[in-house]
């Protein structure tokens, strides 16, 4: 079996540059990486991160715990994270809590048996106690918490602007004429979900719309769930001109509905929705959606964690990163013509 040494002999340089590129701790100019990646490849050389680790005490691995992998955002946010974890010597194990609670107790202490430096957490759905949080940063490991923010604890996190986020798909709602919007919730435990709700009361009082109640239809991410209220909804009222949801798999959830009860987007009901959906591009119509920067909020994360864990940010108070979202409009919302 190839040695380190070996490698270093190949390439030309030092056992200290090998392990300077193998861990990424010390940057290393491109040409000697390259002369290192190419000894390692040729020689097919496996270093043994396992033994580095109880020497070092530093396993140089991360956690991230998502709702669920399934869900397009959350492979964006993992990707992100990933990508910037990977630039910086760290490796990163990524597992799914389902929105348990208890599920997501177990995987935290999972994460810390496996020894990871650092945990990236997308909180569940059901409310996350403090002392889940608390106790991860008692034992000395740091905690970003990315997307979904909980409620009564002082931690790290970035996320997007949830409030300005929904009011901006609203307000083009409002710009189309339409005055009788409603929204579909995901589950309202969660803060991001109550900021889009407040994002979609702000939009309709700036704009001298009263806010009626009975448009706010209090769903959950399930989407046969919301699809099931929505036609409920649909059924019993005098529909809405439009409908805004506050994420994607609620979005599916009121298009599903929309299907079943035979009404046309946008020639019978406008839609728009925070989130992208994964297949936007080939729908038709293509859907008005209020875009999250999925992908940086996991990059921002996992390097505001990184600093944490390095030192680079030695502040003792917690750090709010919040990313703009950005409007995308499509056919689903374009009612000009409609004869209202
Ligand atoms: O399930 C995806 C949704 O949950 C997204 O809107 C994301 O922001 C989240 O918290």
């Amino acid at each position: 079996m190839p040695s380190i040494k070996k490698v270093a002999e190949v390439a030309g340089v030092s056992v200290g540059t090998v392990s300077h590129v193998i861990t990424g701790s010390v940057p290393v100019s491109d040409e000697l990486r390259l002369k290192v990646q190419t000894a390692i490849r040729d020689l097919n050389y496996h270093p043994n991160h396992v033994a580095r680790s109880l020497k070092t005490s530093k396993t140089r691995t991360l956690g991230i715990i998502v709702p669920d992998m399934t869900i397009s955002f959350f492979p964006q946010i993992i990707r992100g994270a990933e990508t910037a974890a990977r630039k910086r010597g760290y490796f990163l194990i990524a597992v799914n809590s389902d929105d348990d609670g208890d599920r997501q107790k177990d995987l935290l202490s999972l994460l810390r048996s496996q020894r990871v430096e650092g945990i990236l957490l997308v909180v569940a759905a059901a409310p996350t106690p403090i002392s889940q949080i608390s106790r991860i940063l008692d034992a000395g490991i740091p905690v970003v918490c990315l997307d979904r923010i909980p409620d009564r604890v002082a931690v790290d996190s970035v996320s997007v602007e949830d409030t300005e986020g929904a009011q901006l798909g609203v307000d083009h709602l409002i710009a189309q004429g339409l005055r009788r919007i409603a929204v579909v919730t995901g589950p309202l435990a969660l803060k991001n979900e109550r900021r889009r709700v407040q994002g979609y009361r702000t939009a309709l009082e700036r704009a001298g719309i009263p806010v009626d109640e009975s448009l706010i239809w209090q769903g959950n991410l399930r989407t046969a769930d919301v699809a099931a209220m929505c036609r409920e909804k649909l059924a019993a009222s005098r529909k809405p001109d439009a409908v805004f949801s506050t994420n994607g798999p609620t979005a599916l959830g009121v298009l599903r509905a929309f299907r079943d009860c035979g009404l046309r987007t946008p020639e019978d009901i406008a839609f728009a929705t925070f989130d992208e959906l994964a297949v936007d591009d080939i729908f038709s119509p293509s859907v008005t959606t209020v875009v999250q920067p999925a992908y940086d909020i996991g990059s921002r994360a996992a390097n505001l964690l990184l600093d944490r864990i390095e030192h680079v940010e030695a502040l003792d108070d917690p750090i709010t990163i919040r990313l703009p979202a950005n409007l995308r409009v499509g056919e689903s919302s374009r009612v000009l013509q409609r004869a209202r």
